[in-house]
């Protein structure tokens, strides 16, 4: 099965869905990542993104759907991160899905917006793999150091807080309708992202019924 993680910036779809990459066998597929790979290694697609992502603006459909296009290939247990983030991804993602006979599950991320500015500002990311640390919330063992590869973590530049702002206004308008497009369908969860990062992955397994007995959802 697909898993789509769904919620505004900061609601800690990156962090769960690295814990559940490591705990079972769902590869996490990340489109922000993708894109900031597609930027480090100057693409013609990461130079044009670069300057939406700069402004807390969503990167146009047309891009992004040719990036997951040729990311997804015959992945069947995947956690996408960051997509779809507006009707007309959802609508190409459902049509990708239903040619290979594959069904996706969205884990909706319910936060409350005022404490997303908080870990945002206060994220540390280790450019290399991904993972991400926060300075109170889940800080590294030493200050700047990735826990795994010894290497520098960095601050990302669009966590300050006027671009933080406008992405939230991003996610309001665009990505937010998606909630009631898998609700209608039956085909979402709901967890409380306000509660400790433990936490959080205790109720994405008890909401997936399968995925702590095998490793594998049903
Ligand atoms: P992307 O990289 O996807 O960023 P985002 O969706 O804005 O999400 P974040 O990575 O900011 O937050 P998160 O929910 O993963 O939170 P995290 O786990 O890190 O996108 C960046 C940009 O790329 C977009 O603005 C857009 O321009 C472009 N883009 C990407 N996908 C696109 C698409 N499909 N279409 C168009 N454009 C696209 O947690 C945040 C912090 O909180 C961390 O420090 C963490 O340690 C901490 N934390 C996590 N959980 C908890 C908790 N339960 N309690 C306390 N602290 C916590």
């Amino acid at each position: 099965m697909i898993l789509i993680f769904l919620g505004p910036p900061g609601a800690g779809k990156g962090t769960q869905a690295k814990i559940i990459e490591e705990r079972f066998a769902h590869r996490q597929i990340s489109t922000g990542d993708l894109l900031r790979a597609h930027r480090a290694n100057s693409t013609a697609l990461g130079a044009e993104a670069q300057r939406y992502m700069d402004e807390g603006k969503l990167v146009p459909d047309d891009l992004i759907i040719r990036m997951m296009e040729h990311e997804l290939g015959n992945a069947a247990d995947i956690i996408v991160d960051g997509f779809p983030r507006t009707v007309a991804q959802a609508e190409a993602f459902g049509a990708l899905l239903a040619a290979k006979g594959l069904r996706a599950k969205a884990v909706v991320f319910d936060v409350d917006y005022d404490v997303l500015t908080e870990r945002l500002t206060g994220r540390w990311t280790n450019p290399r793999s991904g993972r991400v640390y926060h300075t109170v919330f889940n800080p590294p063992a030493i200050a700047g150091i990735d826990d795994d590869d010894g290497g520098p973590l960095i601050q990302r530049s669009d966590d300050v807080a006027e671009t933080v702002t406008k992405r939230l206004r991003e996610y309001d308008e665009k990505t937010a309708p998606l909630i009631d497009y898998y609700g209608q369908a039956g085909s979402a969860v709901h967890v409380n992202a306000l509660a400790e990062i433990g936490d959080v992955t205790g109720q994405i397994i008890h909401a997936l019924p399968g995925l702590a007995e095998n490793g594998r959802i049903a």
